[in-house]
């Protein structure tokens, strides 16, 4: 009998799996996206535990959870005992003792996670902390960059927008880095981070280099000091502008996490031009998802 207790994979940042285990679950992404499937998982349970709004990530797991049979425990953090002052962990707990096989989690605090992985012995799938990270997003973009260029070794990407508040500009950054693109930074100098170790540069002049334009939404929500741009002052000089898709390289492509501010970060006109990727990242995003909760259940390909 093997008494060696396995150790639950966890999927909290990219930055804990190794650059084969990234790949791998890249091209796991792609061939469920040309229609393979796993074996299935009758029988297991998924709580997604979203204490912060979200249309995307939330309705992309169920809709993964659906494609591998896997049932939801449906939870709502407005009806739950959160409501009473129930902490976190013993929120996660509970389910755990009740039968729950894997957590997805979005959280408004950075690193939430740290206490939960240290004690839970189900996964937790990290659905986006705070300001922190956003790997789930991060796996759907970098499936999105490989479908279009087939390697990441060399292409310029550029990051641009709110980078100080943004979990999706600090996972994608450090991960495209391991991967050898050349990624570089542009957003107002106030929303600029350092920790990213991202090269600053303006946007008119990287633009014609460009690769991938990755745009970020402008997060109000997590601006304390209320907004330092109004709308068209930030789009003029910060965002795609008609003007400006003209500009990029003829194969080059638009990213987007979404949700947009149309008319900010990028042109509404734009949404939807032949060079953008922003709803095919979100169909990529129930692949990428899959691909999460096949490891994190332990299924054997
Ligand atoms: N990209 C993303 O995380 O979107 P949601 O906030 O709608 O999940």
């Amino acid at each position: 009998m093997n008494l060696i207790k396995q150790q639950p994979k966890h999927f909290v940042s990219l930055d804990t799996l190794t650059l084969e285990e990234i790949m791998g679950m890249i091209e796991e992404s792609l061939r469920y996206k040309q229609g393979d499937m796993p074996p299935l998982f009758d029988g297991k349970t998924v709580a997604n535990l979203f204490f912060e709004n979200s249309t995307r990530t939330k309705n992309s797991f169920q809709m993964a959870e659906r494609h591998l049979k896997i049932q939801e425990i449906p939870f709502d953090v407005a009806t739950s005992s959160v409501t009473k002052g129930e902490t976190l962990y013993d929120t996660c707990k509970t389910l755990e003792a009740i039968g729950v096989d894997a957590l997805v989690i979005r959280h408004p605090e950075d690193g939430y996670y740290h206490e939960l992985v240290e004690k839970l012995s189900i996964p937790v799938l990290n659905g986006g902390d705070g300001s922190g990270e956003h790997p789930s997003q991060s796996l759907l973009d970098l499936v999105t960059i490989y479908e279009e260029y087939k390697t990441f070794q060399g292409l310029n990407v550029a990051i641009c927008g709110d980078l100080v508040h943004s979990r999706v500009a600090r996972s994608n950054a450090s991960v495209l880095k391991r991967l050898g693109a050349n990624v570089v930074g542009c957003s107002p100098e106030s929303w600029w981070d350092d920790s990213m170790g991202l090269v600053h540069r303006d946007i008119d002049d990287i633009l014609p280099d460009c690769d991938v334009i990755m745009l970020l939404r402008v997060q109000h929500e997590r601006h304390i000091m209320g907004d330092i741009f109004s709308k068209e002052d930030y789009h003029a000089r910060f965002g795609l502008t008609v003007e400006r898709v003209e500009r990029m390289k003829p194969g080059a492509i638009i990213m987007h996490p979404a949700p947009v501010n149309r008319d900010v970060e990028i042109a509404g006109s734009l949404i939807e031009h032949r060079q953008s990727r922003i709803f095919p990242q979100m169909t990529n995003g129930v692949y990428a998802r899959m691909a999460i909760l096949h490891r994190a259940l332990g299924g054997q390909l």
